[in-house]
């Protein structure tokens, strides 16, 4: 049973090579201290050195059995198109392949396509191994159905909604308004995104026949800087509560990134979007076949006006 899963059930994972975006803290840190016990060698974002340092000194402070060469820092700061493209092509000069992707900074849409299409060849490497068993992992929240209805009025074909432009604050939202310090609209928007990435993805991959898993995931209301920051300080204490820790809130990522059960019943979990290990339903939108075409299309071809204006080779198209 997928609720009961653990991490003690995570494979053998000598010989992968994974990627954990936004290594150096929260959920992502922890989700880079699991693979690298299990063996993989993992390469963590951090968007500078001392951050990058202080995580990789305190995961081999408190973990004994882990060696300093599992993790490899890799430098993203992914409001930065070249520190992207510096990331893709420093991790292929030192990688033949990469088994485990897994989307954890939080990230605005654009910069999610951008990293993804970056690290194509490298997956597509590891997925023509024999025993290939490549899974890319994006990390969503429950938040984006809870605040936007299912009426809302998304239209995906214009690229305003990568530049910010939503529709009208929806009631859900408004009405809750005041518990947030942050702008919690967009971080929804942002968070649909990431469903219908890893969705749409997988139905591409599915098409070219590459055998790889693609999942969105909510790893649920866990304490770390960024989500407690998001509610108002008077929130905060009554939050904390009911929140858990980093290392609980790694479950589902790693659920998704290495149970045998993914592999072995893949029609349960491909381009699904997983809630406490289990495939749950998204907002109602990730079914509307041509919202969900637009979302992908609209993107990739803003992000390619913007990697052509920056002098950047286009993606290839797929
Ligand atoms: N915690 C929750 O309750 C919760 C619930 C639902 C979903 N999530 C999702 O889970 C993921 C991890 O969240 P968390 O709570 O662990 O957050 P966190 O502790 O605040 O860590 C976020 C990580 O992402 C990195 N990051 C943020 N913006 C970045 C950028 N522009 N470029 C590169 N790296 C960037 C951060 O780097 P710095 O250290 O440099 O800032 C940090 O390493 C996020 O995608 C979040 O949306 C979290």
């Amino acid at each position: 049973m997928s609720a009961n899963w653990d991490p003690q059930q995570i494979p053998d994972l000598i010989g992968k090579v994974a990627l954990v975006t936004g290594g150096n803290a929260g959920i992502g840190l922890s989700t880079v201290k699991h693979l690298a016990l299990h063996g993989a060698k993992v390469y963590f974002t951090a968007r500078s050195e001392a951050k990058a340092t202080k995580a990789k000194e305190s995961l081999l402070s408190d973990n004994h059995g882990l060696s300093a060469d599992k993790l490899v820092w890799l430098r993203l700061d992914l409001s930065d198109l070249n520190s992207i493209i510096q990331a893709a092509e420093e991790l292929a000069k030192k990688e033949q392949k990469l088994d485990i992707l897994v989307n954890n900074a939080g990230m605005a849409t654009k910069e999610t396509e951008i990293a993804a299409a970056g690290w194509e060849m490298t997956m597509g490497n590891a997925a023509s191994d024999e025993n290939a068993d490549v899974r890319i992992v994006t990390l969503s929240s429950d938040v984006h159905s809870k605040f936007l209805p299912a009426d809302y009025p998304f239209d995906f074909t214009d690229p305003g909604f990568l530049y910010g432009k939503l529709p009208y604050e929806p009631e859900e939202y408004v009405s809750q308004k005041q518990m947030f310090s942050a702008d919690v609209l967009h971080y929804c928007m942002a968070k649909l995104a990431n469903v219908l990435f890893a969705q749409e993805l997988q139905s591409r991959l599915d098409h070219f026949g590459l055998p790889m898993i693609s999942t969105s995931v909510n790893p649920g209301m866990v304490e770390t800087e960024g989500s407690v920051g998001f509610f108002s300080p008077e929130m905060q204490p009554t939050i904390r509560k009911m929140m858990v820790s980093p290392n609980k809130g790694s479950h589902t990522s790693l659920f998704a990134a290495t149970a045998r059960d993914v592999s072995m019943r893949p029609d349960l979990y491909k381009g699904k979007y997983l809630d406490s290990k289990e495939a749950k339903e998204p907002h109602v939108v990730s079914k509307d076949k041509e919202q969900v075409g637009a979302f992908w299309d609209t993107t990739t071809k803003e992000v390619a006006r913007y990697l052509a204006k920056c002098g950047f080779v286009p993606l290839n198209e797929w």
